[in-house]
């Protein structure tokens, strides 16, 4: 199929170059991401002949041929979240936590937007922290636990929450509004623009609400668009 008419999350599944090429254009392909390239081109007035080249480029330019995580198991793609992806989330969260109210106490008079800012890195911080705990503790064994169980023949692993897909669909709930909490502060800082003679707190702030920004990305399309799928088709038509 044709880059242009896949949809985008299939090509950030297919080819993990193109995630820094979405990233540097502000192509949602992650809850977002269930619409072709031409079409989000077309809605965010993206050249399409530009995005194709910038994603070929990519692809030549990776260091090494990245194996999809779609051919690896689920138990590799689930030591490598719980690593890559929640430990810097909860690092990235303290931090934020800190830069957010330092600079609100600072600059909040006269720029009210930070009181928000404030607001939204502690309702992520509030959702995030029960979240993953949730996912390194009954998730993530179980689906390892049914990957085993398909891999062996054996029968599936007792769940007290019944079908897998009711915790996936109460994570993915959960992802949704940290997105929506997420484009909220993007919003509200102009998409991380900085006010004339900021202080290099502010500038650290900025910097690290975009690096969390897609830090969360990455990590919600690793999860949604490749581990939960693959959990459910496991899982069979329990
Ligand atoms: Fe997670
Ligand atoms: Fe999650």
């Amino acid at each position: 199929m044709q880059t242009a008419v896949k949809q985008v999350r299939d090509l950030a599944i297919e080819q993990p170059s193109s995630v820094r090429v979405f990233e540097r254009f502000g192509i949602d392909y992650c809850c977002g991401g269930r619409k072709p390239l031409e079409q989000v081109c077309a809605e965010q007035q993206i050249s399409l002949p530009q995005i194709l080249e910038k994603l070929a480029e990519a692809e030549q330019a990776a260091p090494e041929p990245v194996e999809p995580w779609t051919t690896r198991s689920c138990a590799d793609l689930v030591e490598h979240i719980v690593h890559q992806c929640h430990a810097p989330t909860r690092t990235e969260l303290d931090r934020l936590i800190a830069l957010s109210h330092k600079v609100r106490n600072r600059h909040g008079a006269n720029h009210p937007e930070l009181v928000q800012v404030e607001d939204l890195v502690q309702q992520i911080a509030d959702e995030m922290g029960p979240h993953m705990d949730k996912e390194e503790r009954v998730l993530f064994p179980y689906i390892v636990s049914l990957e085993q169980a398909h891999q062996t023949g054996a029968p599936k692993p007792y769940a007290f929450f019944g079908s897998v897909a009711y915790p996936i669909a109460a994570m993915m709930a959960d992802h949704d509004i940290v997105g929506g909490a997420l484009a909220s502060i993007r919003e509200h800082t102009r998409h991380f623009e900085l006010p004339d003679g900021a202080c290099p707190t502010y500038h650290a702030l900025y910097a690290t609400l975009a690096d969390f920004e897609r830090l969360t990305h990455r990590h919600v399309h690793l999860e949604n668009n490749v581990l939960f799928p693959r959990a459910i088709a496991f899982a069979g038509t329990e």
